[in-house]
């Protein structure tokens, strides 16, 4: 199959790199100039583990290629895929269209024969109804299929979850080119292991925003538990694992935390509210997720402060990881922002080390001193806390820190260090609905 990526962010090139990887042949289109020399250059635009590599073997091999040039790159697709960015429209929550549209008018007026455009950014129902209003507008000669497959990749996880997924969907309208061709693509998975459900488009494009709701809306539903467990004095891992085990419920998505971040969950519970006000059919448990979520971050920093004795002036915080999760650069509504604010607000000082971000983090919070270790980090400070769980944060040597502090106080937001070990290394340990 011969297929064009539109859009070199996340999606794009994970699913560019994935789909050459197994065998098709992938142009992939972005117009950013500079973006796309890098990417040439076997410079990645986003840190994800895995990823440099399988596009240099995929691009060494001839099936991967870059260009800025859509016209050129969109000639003689079977299937033309949209991933550009769905970002929130500033002011009013909702999804910002305007790359989709201008790149599906670009892409029409390219085409040189029949095609199948697939929207791969996660779009709010009906933008697929919209994308073809457009074909048909401006090609009325062509037949253009418009087909919805939502993308359903964790960062930093993406290219196992691109290879190895629970599901692929692809929504049509019920060309059978359109299914063929979409077949076809995904052939190479293992498709008794990963099911390729086809469904309706509009029902396609909800599936997307209902997934990560219910994600979200696990996670919030845990945290808020989290906070009860710290009023009862009961403990949430407990609880996870107690209700986890139900087969019905399911362990996934049940660990409590400072609150979900990130590029996903909080932009599409946002989007996916807005569209049921607009359809009169509201969604009120989301709607709350998104606002205890909001409100979490901030709470985090006042557990700090509580932790601290009450009074954070003129203490120095020291944090340990700032992207929203591990083996990511992205710092999207990350924790840490709401967190360093609040702290900063009480009259602390803040310390930070995170192993890949401190870049991006840096000009979002001019005012924390960025170090290079958790050890440097944790040096002199009153408070240490874990907002991030990258993995190097596991096996540090508790005592060490201890020893360096000014007051050995470990705040765990992600329940990842053992109560006893800490206690013993000289740590007053607050965790996340936890008795501890
Ligand atoms: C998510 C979805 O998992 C993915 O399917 C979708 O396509 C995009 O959004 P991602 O944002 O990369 O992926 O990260 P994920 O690992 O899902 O974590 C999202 C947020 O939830 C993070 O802030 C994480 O710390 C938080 N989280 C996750 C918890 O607080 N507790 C959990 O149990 C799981």
């Amino acid at each position: 199959m011969k297929i064009t990526m539109i859009g070199t962010g996340y999606v794009g090139l994970v699913s560019g790199a994935c789909f050459a990887d197994f065998g098709h042949d992938i142009v992939c289109v972005d117009k950013d100039i500079a973006k796309i020399a890098a990417i040439e250059a076997g410079r990645m635009p986003i840190y994800e583990p895995g990823l440099d590599q399988l596009v240099g073997t995929n691009a060494a091999a001839g099936r991967l290629s870059f260009t800025t040039d859509l016209a050129a790159g969109v000639k003689g697709a079977d299937a033309i895929f949209i991933a550009v960015g769905t970002p929130s429209r500033r002011g009013d929550g909702h999804a910002d269209l305007s790359y989709v549209y201008a790149a599906a008018r670009e892409i029409v007026e390219a085409l040189d024969g029949p095609a199948v455009i697939v929207t791969k950014s996660t779009v709010p129902v009906g933008t697929g109804d919209e994308v073809e209003r457009i074909a048909r507008e401006l090609r009325p000669d062509l037949d253009i299929q418009v087909v919805s497959n939502p993308e359903f990749l964790r960062e930093g996880a993406a290219i196992g979850d691109f290879k190895r997924p629970d599901r692929v969907v692809v929504g049509t309208t019920g060309s059978e080119r359109a299914i063929a061709i979409m077949s076809q693509i995904y052939r190479p998975l293992n498709l008794n292991q990963a099911p390729l459900m086809f469904t309706g488009r509009r029902t396609a494009e909800l599936i997307k925003y209902a997934a990560n709701a219910f994600l979200a809306t696990k996670i919030t539903f845990i945290n808020e538990m989290a906070d009860l467990c710290e009023a009862v004095g009961a403990e949430v891992q407990d609880v996870s694992r107690g209700i986890g085990l139900d087969n019905r419920i399911g362990s996934k998505f049940l660990h409590a935390g400072p609150g979900y971040g990130g590029s996903c969950f909080p932009k599409d519970t946002l989007a996916l509210v807005k569209t049921g006000q607009d359809f009169d059919a509201p969604v009120r448990i989301v709607e709350t997720v998104v606002q205890v979520n909001d409100l979490r971050k901030r709470a985090m920093g006042r557990k700090i402060v509580k932790a601290l004795g009450g009074d954070a002036r003129g203490k120095t915080v020291a944090l340990l990881g700032l992207t929203f999760k591990p083996n990511t650069d992205d710092m999207r509504d990350a924790p840490s922002l709401a967190i360093v604010q609040a702290l900063e607000d009480a009259g602390a000082k803040v310390v930070a080390y995170d192993p890949e971000g401190m870049e991006i983090a840096a000009p979002m919070m001019s005012n924390v001193t960025m170090v290079n270790s958790a050890y440097e980090a944790a040096a002199g400070a009153d408070a240490l806390v874990l907002v991030t769980e990258w993995d190097a944060f596991r096996a540090l040597d508790l005592k060490r820190l201890a020893t360096s502090m000014n007051a050995p106080t470990l705040v765990d937001l992600r329940n990842i260090y053992p109560v006893a070990e800490t206690q013993a290394a000289g740590f007053t340990l607050s965790r996340v609905g936890s008795l501890a």
